[in-house]
């Protein structure tokens, strides 16, 4: 199985970051140097894939003009032989197509896929949740693909997750376990309540499914959150008979789709950044010296709001 074409849907309204992303997608926000949607498109460089379709939406056409050569820009660089802002720029736009494709409305994450669906023929296809960012030295997407031609089947990845945070997930109910990480898929719930769900190994945005998800998308009716979701898909799926393998991806996961996972996200970058690394150390170190004034701080933040960490 060779997957090489991925979709990144990125047609959402981006509310929890306003007024950041009043005019700005949130996907192009910077994770210290780089827009989070440059991250994923990078990741999935690195595992083979080559042509991207991007889902966007009214006001997103800055993602196209991100992924689109800037001649005069680049010339600049050039002519002042800063190649490593240049390569910075330019390399991924040269060794990659994309695609876009519009969701004219926000009916959500299994209609903006569906939306897609003209795009992909009988092949496998890799999703990325750019909300998602995954630090690991073997690429998050070339895990997957790696079971995915190993099994010759659907494949998603799934990460534990604190019992009491399942109901923001998506969460798999396990049919068998063939090894530590890898799990065949007996049922998936999107968003179950505390109490209801089957586990908490919870869906991390990277997926590689049939084609035949657009069809199991079709006429599916809206779900939790009143959307349309791909999780629902997915299981129709294995409704029809397809194997769902789950993985449970090795690396780290930042959840970039709100302000503090996209601070954290940005500090971990930043700090295996080769130019900024140490001066960030040294910030984070003149910043813990102040630990106890901080400490004092928390102490009264806590008795204020009553509230414990
Ligand atoms: C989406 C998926 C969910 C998955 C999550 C991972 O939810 O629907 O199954 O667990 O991404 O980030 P969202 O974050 O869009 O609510």
């Amino acid at each position: 199985m060779k997957v090489t074409k991925a979709i990144i849907p990125a047609a959402g309204l981006g509310t929890r970051f306003l007024p950041a992303t009043k005019i700005t997608p949130k996907e192009l926000l910077p994770i210290f140097d780089k827009p989070a949607i440059q991250y994923v498109v990078e990741e999935g460089v690195k595992s083979g894939i080559d042509n991207f379709v991007i889902v966007s939406s009214r006001n997103k056409q800055t993602i196209e003009n991100h992924f689109d050569i800037f001649p005069e820009l680049e010339e600049k660089l050039k002519s002042q032989g800063k190649d490593k802002l240049l390569s910075a720029i330019s390399k991924i736009i040269k060794s990659s197509s994309f695609t876009y494709v519009r969701q004219n409305e926000p009916l959500g994450l299994g209609h903006a896929i569906w939306t897609a669906r003209h795009t992909v023929g009988k092949e496998h296809v890799a999703i990325f949740l750019p909300d998602d960012i995954i630090d690991n030295p073997v690429p998050g997407m070339a895990q997957l693909i790696k079971v995915a031609t190993q099994e010759k089947c659907n494949v998603i990845a799934v990460q534990e997750v604190p019992k009491d945070q399942v109901s923001r997930y998506g969460v798999i109910d396990i049919r068998k376990q063939f090894s530590p990480n890898l799990f065949q898929v007996k049922e998936l719930v999107e968003k179950p309540a505390v109490n209801k769900a089957p586990s908490n190994l919870a869906i991390v945005g990277r997926y590689i499914l049939s084609s035949n998800i657009f069809e199991a998308l079709d006429d599916l009716r809206v779900g939790a959150n009143n959307e349309i979701q791909l999780t629902d898909g997915i299981q129709n799926l294995i409704l029809n008979g397809e194997k769902v393998f789950a993985y449970r991806m090795q690396g780290t996961r930042y959840d970039v789709g709100n302000p503090l996972g996209l601070l954290k996200a940005s500090l971990n970058f930043a700090l295996k950044h080769s130019e900024s690394s140490a001066a960030v150390l040294k910030y984070l170190y003149d910043l813990d010296k102040e630990l106890l004034v901080m400490q004092g701080k928390m102490e009264m933040f806590k008795k204020q709001k009553a509230v414990t960490f």
